[in-house]
């Protein structure tokens, strides 16, 4: 029986509870595909960080390079610093793993109560490709100068040029296959010096891709249209700080940002891609039993499309369809009473 051998990161707060949810649905579809997940459980977290000084062990790296994916919960709790935390576990695997491309899909299922009347099912069906190793969240430059009464913070915003064309060639790609449209998300009216930048790369890389058609919109005037008018949309790809803003904001008008997953891919497949749901560790619920897992299951059947089990990652989204369109189980931040624990058990009901 094939074995596929996947490195479990719970990390915090809702991310041990939607974790476990993914974990239930993905054994149950892998053992009817006659195929094995074995999984490696690790404590990475702030947790660990409380205990041991480090939230994960010096060479956490090297034990998972070999591993065919990583499927994550939430990385970051109050009593440990974001920069600590985050800087600690979820973006050393983004970086090490060269993950440069982190795919948000964005879909209004049947049965999603939208907060946006014009989002429909069946209508809204995007896809954000987020750069996801530059741009914004670069460490050069990092600081905040203390002790002075103009106290000042600064960091450097660096895209190189390759770093945007492979994701631009990404999201041209993408968009061929798919509905051949692009949006770039940029600020190039000449207030933000590195965007025309992106935008010269954009229109160059688009040579090479003549079936797609493309436009840029500014990234203020894009947020309003993807409230206004979201089944406009086929691929939006974006920097890594525009990208992130995006996907939470697409993910409400697809109905709540627990819905939401995300693949982290290193496409040359030289290192191990990472699954996760666009959420944080929501520490306001946490530890309730009220957390939507749909985020992580979704996450989770992407990952199973990367696995090269394309069938068993669509008989996920087709259970989860069915469930949302001919129940009323609901989680509470779609407005039903369903617990974490219920709408996974309602939805392995539907799972062979
Ligand atoms: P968050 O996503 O954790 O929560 C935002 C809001 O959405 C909260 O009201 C929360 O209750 C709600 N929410 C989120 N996921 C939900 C779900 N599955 N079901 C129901 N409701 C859900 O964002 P935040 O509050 O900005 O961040 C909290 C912590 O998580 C911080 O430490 C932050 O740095 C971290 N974080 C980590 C990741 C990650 O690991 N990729 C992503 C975002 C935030
Ligand atoms: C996400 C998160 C992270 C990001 C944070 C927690 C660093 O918001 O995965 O969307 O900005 O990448
Ligand atoms: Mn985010």
């Amino acid at each position: 029986m094939q074995q596929y051998r996947v490195a479990m990161i719970p990390g915090d707060g809702i991310g041990t509870e939607v974790l476990p949810a993914a974990r239930a649905v993905l054994d149950r579809v892998a053992a009817h595909h006659g195929f094995a997940l074995v999984y490696d459980d690790l404590d990475w977290s702030c947790e660990r960080y409380r205990a041991t000084g480090a939230m994960m062990p010096e060479d956490g790296l090297d034990r998972i390079r070999h591993h065919d994916a990583i499927l994550l919960g939430a990385v970051g709790y109050p009593g440990v610093p974001d920069h600590v935390s985050l800087w600690g576990l979820l973006i050393p695997i983004r970086r090490a793993f060269r993950q440069y491309v982190n795919l948000r899909p964005i879909t209004v299922l049947e049965g999603v109560p939208s907060p946006v009347s014009r989002a429909r099912p069946g209508e809204v069906d995007f896809v954000v490709v987020r750069e996801n190793s530059e741009g914004e969240y670069s460490e050069i430059g990092g600081r905040i100068n203390r002790g002075f009464p103009e106290e000042t913070a600064v960091q450097e915003t660096v895209f190189t040029r390759v770093g945007v064309e492979r994701i631009l060639d990404y999201a041209f790609d993408l968009a061929a296959r798919r509905g051949g449209r692009l949006t770039s998300a940029t600020k190039s009216n000449g207030i933000v010096h590195t965007m025309p930048f992106w935008d010269q790369l954009v229109a160059e890389r688009a040579a090479d891709h003549p079936g797609v058609t493309w436009d840029q919109e500014h990234i203020d005037a894009l947020a309003a249209k993807i409230v206004l008018d979201p089944a406009r949309f086929d691929v939006i790809v974006g920097s890594n700080l525009f990208g992130d803003i995006l996907s939470d904001l697409a993910a409400a008008v697809a109905g709540s940002i627990g819905i939401a997953p995300s693949a982290n891919l290193d496409p040359t497949g030289a290192h191990p891609s990472m699954f996760e749901p666009v959420h944080g560790s929501a520490p306001d619920i946490a530890g309730q039993g009220v957390a939507n897992p749909l985020g992580a299951i979704w996450s989770a059947a992407m990952m199973l499309d990367h696995l090269g089990r394309p069938e068993a990652g669509a008989q996920v989204m087709a259970a989860v369809r069915e469930l949302l369109a001919t129940s009323g189980v609901r989680t509470r931040d779609l407005g039903g009473d369903a617990g974490t624990g219920d709408f996974t058990d309602e939805l392995l009901k539907l799972l062979p």
